[in-house]
């Protein structure tokens, strides 16, 4: 790894073992965005590639010369105003009123690591020496603004992160109304742009579409990343696939409201803008403050999407997440939800956790309705006291009672909201976001506390802190139950409103940083509604979050495979549940349910009282199978291998880091007669490897498995025979391959 600079030329060099990164100072002293993609060896000028031929139609930047026009050249940080017409990086408004930033290359620091960002979430290193830093510090000559982007390349992998900083320098306040945390001109628009898209229930579904000329993006501006936009982008050549080709994943290190876009312009090339979305941002940057924007990560794959996801599941695996969870199994928990919802009594949930426990469950989770008039969705959020009628002796008690059974106990919260009817609302009715004089809108009849200020969140941290150190609290599920409206803070002057959506993020990170810092041994779960908030900002602080609200197999498999784009196995929160569902009505098998699950935290939401004898001790060999095999299933490398977005069979895998144990999910949706003989492909084996498959009695070679296939053929297709079980809809099997 290595940051080069050529005085000379003053070009940058940025490099490891499978990435370059290339751009240059303009004469005017803008930098120009040169190359991003597959290392190659270092020279000292790279200056043809700037585009300076001049254009028809174009306006260039020096009175009396026709080559320099941004417009034509590919921008590191673009600006608007002064030639470039694409949708620019930063948009400043000065105070007479003008928008024009003319940001000159001033000077550059390389420096060894990875500084961390003030506030905000981001990648991080454990040594200097896994990481270097670039700084660019740029200077606009009349406002005195000055302009830091950072870059970090780490040791080995595609992966560059990115972040902005803004300093006031000058002598007078300006708006910055657009930060963006990352802008990437790529030289041409031959890709497909893929996001993962969804609602409530069906979140990160893969969306796939060519580029066109224009802006094509998606975003959130619901206070929360969302479950209908994930920050996450991905453009991959249109002949790359799942294992070859050139892909480029970019993703944001944020929570609330993102813009990720890319633009194709008339040349035909494309602009990537990732960052803080600026509809609804306006934040006032007085003389001698700076506004930091949050992280964007670049990752560069030439061996496909599977190459890409597992960049990112190991950078957000090891160096996002954080704490003493960051590399351990995860606990299997059995969540009361879905059980009982608001119906529970104290003796009821601790016959769940004695059955659970009696099963092999770790942990147990108490959730929603264990506070203050918390009956029902109309009351009691804000009121972070437990109800006495409900559990007499507490969460503290309760708790106790929970690890005398042999289990850790974990419960819910949802921090940032507030039911009217609560004593917390009663006390401080000004404290929610709304605008005086205005009605406010609720969502599950709650409203959103105005974490822009510190005392809310001051006070948030005491009452949950007092629970946290009176009880024997082992996790936390952070829920965060709707998006946010009418987006004001009466403790804001006008002129500073523009950053509440900002500032309320900052507070929910303020809150976790205190928490985590004080209670470094629990594991956080964050939520929010499901999946509304699955986001690296959150696996900064949770390094695992619910994936959804919908526990239906079928439909997990879709949002799980989604996830796995971006995110690693072992932040996917996923639970068994009952059937019929409660969310799709569906009946799946009870094995299908945990075979998806396996990939993911794995836990229960139901009472395994409820369950037959015979479901009962299913239950518990699926637990002793995940105790054998959650540090592979969680930890291991992961490969996609078949899309239920395309195809009738899902299949995915992970390899062990010696490449000795793999398992494969095998899924198939619809059951089909006599059908043809079916085989995977597998991936990651070693070639020379003899792998048994116990279950089947049978052994193949690595490189056996992976050109020839693992048959998957079944009774189904052809006649039913025998003892053969004959296959059914929703069927699966997890194939375990051990090196002998
Ligand atoms: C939404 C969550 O996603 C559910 O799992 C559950 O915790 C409910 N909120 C409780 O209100």
């Amino acid at each position: 790894m290595s940051i080069l600079f050529d005085e000379k030329n003053m070009t940058f060099h940025l490099y490891n073992d499978a990435v370059s990164y290339i751009m240059a100072v303009l004469p005017n002293g803008h930098m120009a965005q040169l190359y991003f993609g597959r290392k190659i060896r270092h020279k000292e000028d790279f200056s043809y590639l700037l585009e300076t031929a001049p254009r028809p139609m174009a306006s260039y930047f020096f009175e009396g010369e026709r080559t320099l026009s941004l417009e034509h050249i590919r921008q590191e940080y673009g600006v608007y105003g002064n030639t470039d017409y694409r949708q620019p990086a930063v948009e400043i408004i000065h105070r007479d009123g003008s928008r024009v930033c003319d940001f000159r290359y001033h000077s550059h620091e390389i420096s060894a690591g990875k500084p961390q960002l003030p506030g905000l979430p981001a990648t991080y290193t454990e040594d200097g020496s896994e990481a270097e830093t670039l700084t660019v510090v740029l200077k606009d000559p009349v406002s005195g603004i000055s302009l830091y982007l950072n870059y970090t390349i780490f040791w080995r992998g595609g992966i560059i992160a990115r972040s902005v900083r803004l300093s006031n320098e000058g002598t007078k306040e300006v708006h910055l109304a657009k930060v963006m945390s990352l802008c990437m001109d790529l030289p041409d628009s031959d890709y497909e742009m893929m996001q993962f898209s969804g609602a409530w229930a069906r979140e990160r579904y893969v969306k796939k579409r060519r580029l066109e000329q224009g802006c094509q993006s998606v975003g959130s501006i619901r206070g929360n990343s969302s479950h209908n936009h994930n920050p996450f982008l991905v453009l991959k050549r249109p002949s790359a696939d799942e294992f070859q080709g050139e892909v480029m994943g970019f993703s944001l290190i944020y929570s609330g409201n993102f813009l990720a876009q890319v633009e194709v312009d008339t040349y035909d090339t494309s602009r990537v803008l990732l960052g803080i979305h600026p509809d609804w941002f306006d934040w006032k940057l007085e003389p001698g403050e700076a506004f930091q924007a949050p992280e964007a990560v670049m990752v560069y794959s030439w061996e496909g999407l599977n190459g890409m996801s597992q960049i990112f599941h190991r950078l957000y695996q090891r160096r996002l997440a954080r704490g003493v969870w960051r590399d351990r199994p995860r606990p299997i928990l059995i969540n009361n939800w879905e059980a009982t919802y608001f119906d529970f009594t104290e003796d009821g949930l601790v016959q769940i956790a004695e059955k659970a426990r009696d099963c092999g469950v770790e942990l147990f989770v108490l959730d929603d309705g264990w506070f203050g008039a918390r009956r029902n969705e109309y009351a009691g959020l804000g009121d972070w006291k437990p109800c006495r009628e409900l559990l007499p002796d507490g969460i503290k008690g309760l708790s106790q009672k929970i690890e005398n059974l042999g289990m850790k106990f974990g419960l819910w919260f949802e921090p940032e909201m507030v039911n009217k009817d609560s004593g917390l609302y009663r006390e401080h009715p000004d404290w929610i976001l709304h605008v005086p004089g205005r009605s406010s809108s609720h969502g599950r009849y709650q409203y959103v506390l105005d974490y822009s200020r510190p005392e809310v969140v001051s006070r948030i941290y005491e009452m949950m802190s007092e629970i946290l150190r009176e009880s024997r609290i082992s996790y936390i599920k952070w829920d965060m139950n709707r998006s946010i409206t009418e987006c004001y803070s009466p403790a804001l002057p006008a002129d500073r409103q523009g950053e509440v959506f900002h500032r309320y993020i900052l507070g929910v990170y303020d809150l976790y940083d205190r928490l985590t810092r004080e209670f470094p041994q629990i594991l956080f779960e964050s939520c929010a509604s499901g999946g509304g908030r699955f986001d690296p900002g959150m696996l900064y602080y949770a390094p695992q979050a619910w994936a959804s609200d919908n526990t239906d197999a079928a439909e997990r498999l879709k949002i799980q495979y989604g996830t796995t784009y971006c995110y690693p196995v072992s932040s996917i929160g996923s639970h068994v549940s009952v059937v019929p569902n409660h969310q799709v009505n569906r009946s799946t098998p009870l094995y299908t349910r945990a075979n998806v699950a396996f990939f993911g935290t794995f836990g229960y939401e139901l009472d395994l009282n409820r369950l037959t004898g015979e479901e009962q001790e299913e239950v518990k060999k699926q637990i002793r199978f995940m105790k054998e095999y959650r540090l592979l299933l969680q930890f291991g490398t992961f490969y996609r291998l078949s899309s239920p977005f395309e195809h009738n069979m899902t299949a995915w895998m992970t390899v062990s880091e010696d490449q000795k144990v793999a398992l494969v999910g095998w899924y198939r949706m619809m059951n089909r007669v006599n059908a043809p003989y079916a085989r995977i492909r597998l991936k990651g084996l070693a070639p020379e490897l003899y792998y048994e498959d116990a279950s089947a009695g049978r052994g193949y070679y690595g490189d056996e498995l992976m050109n020839l296939g693992l048959l998957t053929s079944d009774s189904s297709s052809g006649e039913v025979i025998g003892d053969i079980k004959p296959g059914c809809d929703f069927d699966s099997r997890i194939y375990v391959l051990k090196a002998v």
